[in-house]
């Protein structure tokens, strides 16, 4: 059968290519979560309000993380928090600190201002990638990134820097889509794809591929799992892991090379 000839969506097949430009990436994110706040959390009320909760408990799977941590108080950071933080703010017995970075912080400020939002935790505009720039290492009791290191330009070095801002003993928690820029035809931010291979965790894009268990194992044991909609991986910083996290000369850090 022959296929009709679509004005729109030839329009939109050409302009594609554009969008992984990260400039028009970044800006069409804003564009999503202007139009989000906007419309109170669209398809999604009930998690904008849970954003908006001041009350809101911490997830069972960052409780479980921080289990092993006696201490009464303790500092979360949200990487690539988006303009609200998902992460809870109450756990019976705790006091929480928790710190919310995105690199679009700066621009969801000003938008939640304009929608007249006062946001929880406010986002400190800083990439996964630079957040030994801002904050020393060993600065938090768990960390975590939802959705978005598969956002970020160099994701091998963004762990690398979510790892060092750990404390050693302590978890950084990643959660992302299966193969997220596969699905999404490496439109806009997504250009890399996570997935759990044998119970490795796979970082792969059109740049090369590398098997993060292997890659972090002289830092972190990597525990993955997916359910075939998510991949879930729980790294865990080694008690005795240098400060400063390198391996693999001058090419550990970037997401070009095989490993
Ligand atoms: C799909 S949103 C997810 C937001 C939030 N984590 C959530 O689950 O709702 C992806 C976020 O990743 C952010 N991002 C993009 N590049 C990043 C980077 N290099 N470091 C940290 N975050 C990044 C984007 O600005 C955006 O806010």
């Amino acid at each position: 059968m022959a296929h009709r000839f679509r004005p729109l969506d030839a329009v939109s097949h050409a302009v594609r290519p554009l969008t992984s430009l990260r400039p028009v990436g970044l800006a069409l994110e804003l564009a999503w979560w202007e139009w989000w706040l906007l419309r109170k959390g669209w398809q999604w009320p009930e998690e904008y309000r849970r954003r908006l909760d001041p009350e809101r408990p911490l997830a069972p799977v960052h409780r479980d993380l921080l289990a092993h941590l006696g201490r009464e108080r303790l500092r979360i950071l949200d990487v690539g928090s988006g303009p609200l933080s998902e992460v809870g703010r109450r756990l019976p017995g705790k006091e929480l600190e928790v710190v919310a970075v995105d690199p679009l912080g700066r621009a969801y400020t000003w938008l939640l201002r304009l929608s007249g939002l006062r946001p929880l935790v406010p986002v400190v505009p800083l990439s996964a990638e630079d957040l030994s720039r801002r904050f020393p290492p060993a600065s938090f009791d768990l960390v975590q990134a939802r959705n978005a290191i598969d956002h970020s330009r160099h994701p091998r070095r963004a762990i690398r820097e979510m790892l060092r801002v750990v404390r050693p003993g302590c978890y950084v928690y990643l959660q992302h889509r299966v193969d997220e820029a596969e699905s999404r035809e490496h439109s806009a931010l997504h250009q890399w794809n996570f997935r759990c291979e044998d119970g490795c965790l796979v970082l792969w894009g059109q740049k090369g591929r590398t098997d993060l268990t292997a890659v972090l194992a002289p830092l972190a044991t990597v525990e993955c799992r997916s359910d075939g909609q998510w991949v879930t991986a729980i790294l865990r910083r080694h008690d005795d892991s240098p400060p400063t996290v390198t391996t693999g000369g001058a090419s550990a850090d970037q997401d070009s090379v095989s490993a």
